[in-house]
Order: C-alpha cells, then structure tokens, then sequence
C-alpha cells in the first residue's frame, strides 16, 4: 500500500485553492475536502433565520443552531461534482453565492463555530488520504501535515476569476463588488482573533498569478511525490 500523506492548501480568497486541491487529489486517488464549504454552510442558515443583520451576527442564536446543523459531502453522479449537503439538502449552489460569501467572514471569526468546524475536519483526515484547502489548515486543523502549500495571486488576477465564476454560471454581479468583497474577506481573514490566515512556517508558497492549470498541477504533484518519497 503507498504511504497517505494529508496535504493542506491554505491562502486568500479565490487564488484557485478549490481548483487545485479537486485536481490534486484526483490524480493522486485522494478525497478532497473544501473546509470552507462547512463555514459557507452555517452562513447560509445564518441567513435563512435572519441570525445575521448588517454582518453582524447573533452569535448565541448560531452557537446554539449548530446542533441542528449536519453537514456532509457526496458526489452527484449528475453532476460529477463534489456537493456539499445541510442536513441531506444540496446546498452547492446556494452557498456560492454572494450574499453568502459577503457574510461568511464574520461568522467563521466565531470560535465556537471554529471549534465544531476544525472538529469535523479532523475527522475527515483521520485516515490521512487527503487534499483539504482553507484558511487554518496547516496551520491549526492538521499542523502535522506532510505537505502544506500556501497559495497567492495579484489581487487583479483574483478578481478576474471570481468573476468569471460568477459569469459562467449566469449570474451577474458587479466587478466592483466581486473587488470589494475579497479585500473585505482578506482584511478579515488575516485580522480575525481565532485562527487567523497565516503561511504556516514549513508551507511551500505557490504564487500561481502567472501559472496554467495544467501547470499548476504539475508543480503540486511533483511535491506531493517528493514528499511522499522522504518519508
Ligand atoms: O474558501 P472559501 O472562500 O469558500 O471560504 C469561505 C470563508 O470561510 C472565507 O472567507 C474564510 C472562511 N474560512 C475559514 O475561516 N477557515 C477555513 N479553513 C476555510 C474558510
């Protein structure tokens, strides 16, 4: 059986993380976990009880919500995509949207929200296999992680994508506000009490600003199979 490794991709805000992380652990037969998919899904409930007002959340009412909150990941045949799932409903869609990404900062600075949710991913990573990317993981969820990769991209490049994001699955929003909402994201992120975004000290930085996809990917898979030779 080849050595598991757990590889933790961190960085700011629509770098391309996702991306490659899903290819990543594809090619090496690895699962793939989106941890900010689990912030985005309590946002999302946040928001369908009106917890949240001004981004300012009812942090009691979210805190004691959480029991009712299970979340899980399945791949829809459909779809061939991973999904992510509140209490069996799909929520892939809704949770991608920009109501829910101009509130989900606020509420992951929340540290009993962290605790449930860096509990869950380490569950999913007991069993190593895996390519999770984040915010925290290298450096909070899984510090013993063989591999970490720090990603970063100019901030014009990032904007781009995003938006295109948006565009490519017809909805319309405004350059401005897709700007606006990763400087506030990154802002927060990096300045936020718990967990705060950092470059864990032995992360690989990966400035893919001028990369392809295919190259990327090339470059990651090289040290994960370097990685995995030194152990
Ligand atoms: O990766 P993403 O943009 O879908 O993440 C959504 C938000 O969740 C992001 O603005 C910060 C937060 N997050 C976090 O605090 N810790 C993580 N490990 C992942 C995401």
């Amino acid at each position: 059986m080849p050595v598991k490794i757990i590889i933790a991709i961190d960085g700011f805000s629509s770098c391309g993380k996702s991306t490659l992380a899903k290819s990543l652990a594809r090619e090496l037969g690895y699962a793939y976990i989106d941890s900010g998919a689990m912030y985005r899904v309590v946002t999302l409930v946040a928001l369908r009880n009106n917890w949240i007002k001004n981004k300012i959340p009812d942090k009691a009412k979210i805190i004691a919500g959480l029991n009712n909150i299970s979340i899980s990941f399945k791949f829809v045949k459909e779809t061939e995509k991973n999904t992510t799932f509140l209490n069996n409903e799909n929520v892939e869609e809704q949770i991608r949207k920009l109501d829910v990404s101009n509130n989900v900062s606020p509420i992951s600075t929340i540290k009993e929200v962290r605790k449930e949710m860096v509990k869950f991913q380490r569950q999913m990573g007991k069993e190593k296999g895996i390519v999770m990317d984040g915010r925290d993981i290298g450096t909070v969820v899984f510090p013993q992680a063989e591999l970490k990769i720090f990603m970063t991209a100019s901030p014009e490049i990032r904007a781009q994508r995003r938006y295109d994001e948006f565009a490519s699955k017809g909805q319309i929003v405004e350059m401005d506000d897709v700007v606006k909402n990763i400087d506030e994201r990154d802002y927060i992120d990096q300045n936020r009490k718990e967990s705060p975004l950092r470059q864990a000290e032995d992360a690989i930085v990966l400035d893919n600003s001028n990369f392809t996809l295919d190259g990327q990917l090339e470059w990651a898979l090289q040290k994960a199979t370097e990685t995995i030779k030194n152990l």
